[in-house]
């Protein structure tokens, strides 16, 4: 069954956003009906559900997203990226929520690489919360789960030590509105770190890369020969209605003083931003199109070795080389930091 197939099989239908934002906590939803994705191309919550429902199980493959070393120094390092050097000594902050929480690889990761002891996994897709808990389960994390809207989160004032996400700001209709959501449920003092938001002038560049290896792939692999590498069909096609759907949750790119600017207007103090990835972002997009063109497996080991060794490389020349000519606003991710004021 695809993703639009009428019949629904019984699988629950997708909770209207109210619902969610009022703490339900619906069933996921990986098999939308083609009603429920016609409804979502105007109604963005909707939108954000049916997909993300729909890639849940298979989220962390897609995005190559592990739980070991790679990842969690990856986290780290984003993290490290965007904090002050001197809050370091406040580590493990001691209660941590993440907001779009995925698959749960931020948190999870930064948990495991000693940045918070307990943490609340949230997010506005049931297929996602039930997928970072199982994940904080299996890595013997001390973790709790909960569907939630980011524009409404459903915790009291003054809870968490630290508030985090990972390319979650660019899917919600009113950000300013989130942030100070997030500086409510923040303790005084507390911090909030996102990462890996698209900026305006990287989205100019990474998106055409993967409509073109998008078009290329497919086009090449209906050569005599090539059929090997060529996903079935019925998948393909699934693939561009999600695609379609994937207009309809990404609703903003940033530049950083917007960014700076609406955190401020939520009432953060000590706001800062950082960006990462410029010709490291003109790779990943492209490679990571790649492998979604092309049955799983397919490229191999040797292939996922190259990717990532060229993205390590291409990240350390951004980050130590082109950082000295090219503009911050130029690179592709986005990240955010601030404190909620203290009384005093
Ligand atoms: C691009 S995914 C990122 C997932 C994960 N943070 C990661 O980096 O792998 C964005 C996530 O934000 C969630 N999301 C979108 N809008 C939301 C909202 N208003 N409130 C909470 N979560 C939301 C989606 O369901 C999705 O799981």
């Amino acid at each position: 069954m695809t993703s639009t197939d009428s019949r629904s099989d019984g699988a629950a239908g997708a909770a209207p956003a109210s619902d969610v934002a009022a703490g339900a906590a619906p069933a996921p939803n990986p098999h939308a009906t083609a009603e429920q994705v016609e409804a979502a191309r105007h109604d963005t919550k909707l939108a954000q559900v049916l997909y993300h429902d729909w890639e849940a199980e298979t989220y962390d493959e897609k995005w190559s997203i592990s739980y070991d070393k790679r990842c969690v120094d990856y986290a780290r390092d984003l993290f490290d990226v965007t904090v002050p050097y001197e809050e370091q000594h406040k580590l493990p902050y001691d209660r941590a929520l993440e907001l779009g929480c995925g698959s749960g690889f931020f948190l999870l990761n930064l948990m495991q690489a000693g940045v918070a002891r307990r943490g609340s996994v949230t997010d506005l897709s049931p297929g996602m919360v039930k997928v970072a808990v199982r994940n904080g389960e299996n890595l013997g994390l001390e973790v709790d789960g909960r569907v939630a809207d980011a524009e409404g989160i459903p915790y009291d004032d003054d809870t968490f030590d630290l508030v985090v996400g990972h390319a979650v700001l660019h899917h919600i209709p009113d950000v300013e509105l989130s942030l100070r959501e997030v500086v409510r449920v923040l303790k005084p003092g507390g911090r909030f770190v996102f990462a890996g938001e698209p900026t305006n002038a990287g989205e100019n560049y990474a998106r055409p890369l993967s409509t073109l290896t998008w078009k290329a792939v497919t086009n090449v692999t209906r050569l005599p020969g090539l059929s090997g590498w060529r996903r079935p069909q019925t998948e393909l096609d699934e693939s561009s209605r999600a695609a379609a759907l994937e207009a309809v949750v990404d609703l903003h790119t940033f530049s950083p003083g917007d960014l700076e600017r609406m955190a401020r207007n939520a009432g953060a103090v000590e706001v800062l931003t950082a960006t990462t990835e410029f010709t490291a972002a003109m790779l990943g997009w492209p490679l990571r199109t790649l492998e979604a063109a092309v049955p799983p497996g397919r490229l191999g080991w040797g292939y996922a070795k190259f990717a990532f060794n060229s993205w390590i490389t291409l990240s350390w020349i951004d980050e130590n080389l082109w950082s000295r000519v090219v503009p911050k606003s130029w690179y592709y991710n986005v990240m955010i930091t601030g404190v909620k004021p203290t009384a005093d």
